[in-house]
């Protein structure tokens, strides 16, 4: 129909009488526009390597892809016996096969080791999810070149080169990268002592934007998950009950998050039907809304009480600010 958007940006696109808006001419063989509605969230026959999977997010994601039919690896540095569960459940679901694989995701060698596991056990790659992360606590004054590099290292430069790795043995189209970020990177008020974290959040959040135009005009797509607060190891080391109960009571669901809530916006990425998904930060928080205020006032009694090493800037006025960094006063909702 002459005058349509679909048809402007077809007219001015060249070798456009193969290709439509929103379906690239290699998925139009896939899907045609009357098979378009069944694309699917089955990911039988992929391959899936999922790093720091033993425990926590990681294990729920490993164990939402062998779910939905994908042979997973699960990533583990530490607990063997974890990732073996792990494994055991993935099993026992009778859908996606599943091997526990033993590196260190926070080395170049690490790395490379779990993918070459992975092709060597299921012949390839098709989804890398690059979960395995740390978050320690030191303000300026207090890190150092050790602190910076445990960060930088596990949480940026060996996400990058894995990305790198696989790149070159992701299905094209079809391969997908999911990288971990969090919602804090885009809260309004943060605590000095999350530098080092936040900072390679950031970094990840702009490696992910740029590899998504990169890597997206050969059919893989890059995309970045992050979570707000989520009830694991990670999220309670050196938090107080009382504080976990005030930030689980300042979310809408008046909870924490839970790994299972995370796990299933990987598994959608890491499908077929999110195809024309990419270069997106999906922050998975239930809407979490951060009253800096009590949030403050709160955290300032438990360092007084537990001797955190937390510094809490004053606050003189109560404010509402939303974790994805809109605030309730600028009328953005
Ligand atoms: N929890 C939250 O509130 C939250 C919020 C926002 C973003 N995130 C992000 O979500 C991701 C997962 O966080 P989480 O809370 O699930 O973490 P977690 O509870 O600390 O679990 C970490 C997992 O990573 C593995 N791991 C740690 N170091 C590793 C290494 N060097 N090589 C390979 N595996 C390693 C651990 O295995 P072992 O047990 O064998 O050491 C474990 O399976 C991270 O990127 C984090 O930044 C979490």
């Amino acid at each position: 129909m002459p005058g349509t958007v679909a048809n402007f940006f077809n007219a001015v696109r060249p070798n456009s009488s193969n290709n439509r808006l929103g379906v690239p001419s290699k998925m139009n063989k896939q899907f045609s526009s009357s098979s378009m509605f069944l694309a699917t969230t089955s990911l039988h026959g992929k391959v899936a390597v999922v790093t720091g999977s033993s425990r926590s997010i990681g294990a729920s994601i490993a164990k939402c892809l062998g779910d939905h039919g994908a042979n997973v690896v699960v990533n583990y540095v530490k607990d063997a016996a974890a990732a073996d569960e792990v494994v055991q459940a993935i099993r026992s679901q009778g859908k996606g096969g599943a091997i526990a694989v033993k590196a260190d995701t926070s080395t170049l060698e690490g790395g490379q080791f779990l993918l070459d596991e992975a092709v060597k056990t299921f012949g390839k790659v098709d989804i890398l999810v690059l979960n395995a992360g740390v978050m320690g606590s030191k303000t300026l004054s207090e890190i150092d070149e050790a602190f910076f590099d445990s960060h930088f290292d596990i949480n940026v430069k060996a996400p990058l080169f894995m990305a790198k790795a696989a790149a070159s043995i992701l299905p094209t189209p079809g391969g997908r990268i999911i990288f971990f970020s969090s919602s804090l990177t885009a809260a309004s008020t943060v605590t000095p002592n999350a530098l080092c974290y936040l900072a390679s959040k950031g970094a990840i959040e702009q490696i992910s934007r740029v590899l998504a135009k990169d890597l997206g005009s050969r059919g893989i797509t890059v995309n970045t998950v992050s979570p707000g607060p989520v009830d694991t190891p990670m999220f309670r080391e050196g938090k107080p009950q009382s504080v976990l109960d005030s930030i689980a009571k300042q979310n809408p669901l008046r909870r924490l998050g839970e790994p299972d809530d995370i796990a299933p916006i990987v598994g959608f990425l890491a499908s077929q039907a999110a195809q024309w998904v990419n270069g997106q930060n999906i922050r998975v928080n239930g809407r979490l809304r951060v009253i800096v205020f009590q949030y403050c006032a709160m955290a300032t009694k438990t360092r007084i009480q537990s001797n955190l090493r937390v510094q809490v800037p004053k606050v003189e006025q109560p404010e509402e600010i939303w974790w994805d960094g809109t605030s309730s006063t600028s009328g953005e909702s």
